[in-house]
């Protein structure tokens, strides 16, 4: 189906708030055409942007992108090195566009493990950006859920230990309040490319209740006609958050 078809599929009141992305399939699509895994990663890039910018467009105020796991440091040093240096280059390089189209930058993860310079430029396009309201574009780096689940279990630990809270009054909002992802609503649809079908380690408290959508598409080629079809499919679905589709339907 054309672009444009697509997009008169979608319900424009019903746009998810959050969207989270897992963008993976860039070195099989290097390695399917025969060159080296870092070209599919430069290739992602180009998808980052128009992901971006469908996503503003379409009033989606949260993008979540898993950019660099905490897993993805295990892999060869040369491909961690030129990831890197990509994150650097297109960080300075779309600043402007950011700034253009309205989009504020944010980060979660371990961002101390990054090179230097590169959580230089990376605070440099934060600070930036702040002011932009448009939509909040998230990038995880050197992140996975369960490093800021234990991250945060040891700032309630120390709450318990200074005599500041009572275990027994542990709630989900003392979680909620002490993740990197504290400011943001959690994710309502999660997309993953390349045909896997599984989380790794992505933001898994934050998904208890998201919709997901897996797709076959590998992440270089993941187009705007995706994207749509992704944001349709989660609009056929029926959120019902532990409820009856009785009770859900009664509200609509
Ligand atoms: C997964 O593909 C992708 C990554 C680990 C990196 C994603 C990074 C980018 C798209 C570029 C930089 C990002 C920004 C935000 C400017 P893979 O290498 O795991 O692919 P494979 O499973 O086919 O090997």
């Amino acid at each position: 189906m054309a672009q444009k078809e697509l997009l008169s599929h979608i319900d424009t009141q019903r746009i998810p708030k959050h969207v989270a992305i897992i963008m993976d399939g860039n070195g099989r699509w290097a390695k399917k055409q025969g060159f080296l895994r870092i070209f599919g990663h430069r290739q992602g890039v180009d998808t980052v942007r128009n992901v971006v910018e469908t996503a503003a467009e379409l009033g989606v105020k949260y993008l979540t992108l898993y950019a660099f796991s905490t897993e993805n440091w295990n892999r060869p040093r040369t491909e961690v090195n030129a990831l890197m240096q990509l994150l650097v280059d297109s960080i300075k390089k779309e600043t402007p566009r950011l700034m253009q189209n309205g989009i504020r930058m944010e980060t979660i993860g371990n961002m101390e493990q990054l090179p230097a310079g590169c959580n230089q430029t990376l605070r440099e396009t934060v600070e930036a950006t702040k002011d932009n309201d448009r939509m909040t574009l998230i990038l995880a780096l050197s992140y996975s859920g369960r490093w800021d689940i234990i991250e945060a279990v040891r700032k309630i630990a120390a709450r318990v230990q200074s005599g500041n809270l009572e275990p027994e009054n542990i709630g989900e909002e003392d979680l909620n309040a002490a993740l990197n992802t504290a400011k943001y609503p959690n994710p309502d649809l999660l997309i993953r490319t390349s045909g896997e079908q599984r989380i790794s380690n992505f933001l898994l408290w934050e998904i208890a209740y998201s919709e997901i959508h897996f797709t076959q598409v590998l992440w270089p080629d993941f187009s705007t006609e995706d994207f749509y079809k992704a944001i349709i499919d989660y609009q056929s679905r029926e959120r019902r958050f532990g409820k009856t589709g009785e009770q859900i339907r009664q509200v609509i």
